[in-house]
């Protein structure tokens, strides 16, 4: 939708060097995305609270190129404060690819320096908040350039859209405490292209809530989450899945507008579930749980049936156990996960996260 543009600069009048800047955080899906079609569209709607203290910072620089024979996009690329080859050429690729839709890109060089809130592989998926970020970093610059994004929904669509091509669930970062992406007759203007914001529609409960993640393994996944994607073609589970997954949000939806906790619960802890159970019926078949993860959720259950406390429990594709709770037991739960459970972490180790306020220009 946004591609065969036009934006490109006039030689005859150079732009100055200049910098943006963005803080954008990570958000953790309540209704999976897993499954996908054509180019990084999902194949069944979801919903995600956005969280607050995992995020990453990017600032990027940019100057006209007035030598670029080759026509090649110039790109210096720092991850806290060093060089990473690696992550350098797949932000090359992703910004290559975007050319339709930015062909200045060519007629700059670029220098995007970037880090996390969170340790580096601490187990913390970070594409969401790094490619969202990259996104509102790219959207602030074509405003800066051409004055093409004052309107603030028009800038947020084109961000999340941006970031849905970088990877799916980064989509869903540039709004503040909820979003929903795909499309679904229950939310007005949904889209498979990107997603929309939730908060008027959520009640006061979920505005002040926490994600604490409880950190199971470091390690890298042995399945990315693009292989994964990929193998819901050959699973026989998948039509269905996908059917539930409308089901369920629409289930969801009503139970997030009235503060339901019990509803929002079960279908979290079900989500979580019927997402790994796709991994584990999908030819080759995977496993990204781990004893820890299980332990853990063992503890909750009984701890929930003893305090009547509601904490519920997340996954995404990996083996870290993200608790869901309101704030007013903040300091109960934390004492539960002191006690009992961070003792299934590696080296003890907990991010403590909440519900936040989606990026901030820095
Ligand atoms: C399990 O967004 O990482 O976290 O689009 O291939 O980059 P790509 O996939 P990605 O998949 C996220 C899967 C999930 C569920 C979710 O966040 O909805």
């Amino acid at each position: 939708m946004y591609e065969n543009s036009r934006l490109i600069i006039d030689s005859s009048n150079v732009p100055e060097p200049h910098s943006v800047t963005w803080r954008s955080p990570s958000n953790i899906a309540i209704i999976k995305y897993w499954g996908k079609y054509g180019v990084q569209l999902p194949k069944n709607p979801s919903l995600s609270l956005t969280l607050a203290s995992s995020c990453t910072d990017m600032r990027l620089e940019y100057s006209f190129n007035e030598n670029n024979p080759e026509g090649k996009i110039d790109l210096e690329f720092l991850f806290h404060q060093e060089e990473n080859e690696a992550f350098r050429s797949k932000m090359l690729d992703y910004l290559n690819s975007l050319l339709p839709i930015y062909p200045f890109l060519k007629q700059l060089s670029l220098k995007i320096q970037s880090g996390n809130s969170f340790p580096h592989s601490a187990g913390i998926a970070s594409s969401a908040s790094s490619m969202s970020a990259l996104a509102l970093c790219l959207c602030s610059m074509e405003d800066n350039l051409f004055g093409t994004l004052k309107d603030p929904d028009a800038f947020d669509q084109k961000a999340s859209y941006l970031a849905r091509l970088a990877s799916g669930s980064a989509c869903r970062s540039i709004y503040p405490y909820a979003a929903v992406w795909g499309e679904t007759t229950h939310v007005q203007d949904s889209s498979n292209e990107y997603a929309i914001g939730f908060a008027d529609q959520l009640h006061s409960t979920f505005k002040d809530f926490h994600d604490d993640i409880l950190i199971v393994s470091r390690s890298e996944k042995a399945v990315s989450s693009r292989a994964g994607h990929a193998l819901m073609e050959g699973n026989p589970y998948a039509e269905p899945r996908y059917t539930q997954a409308k089901n369920r949000l629409t289930t969801l939806i009503g139970a997030m507008k009235t503060g339901d906790l019990e509803t929002f619960g079960k279908i979290a802890e079900d989500e979580a579930m019927t997402l790994h159970a796709l991994m584990m019926t999908s030819n080759p078949s995977f496993t990204l749980l781990r004893p820890d993860t299980l332990a853990i959720i063992e503890k909750l259950r009984q701890y929930r049936t003893e305090t009547k406390n509601p904490v519920y429990f997340t996954l995404d594709a990996g083996p870290n156990v993200h608790l869901l709770y309101p704030g007013n037991i903040v300091h109960e739960v934390r004492a539960f996960i002191e006690e009992q459970l961070a003792e299934h972490c590696e080296d003890q180790y907990v991010q403590q996260d909440w519900v936040g306020e989606g990026p901030e220009e820095i």
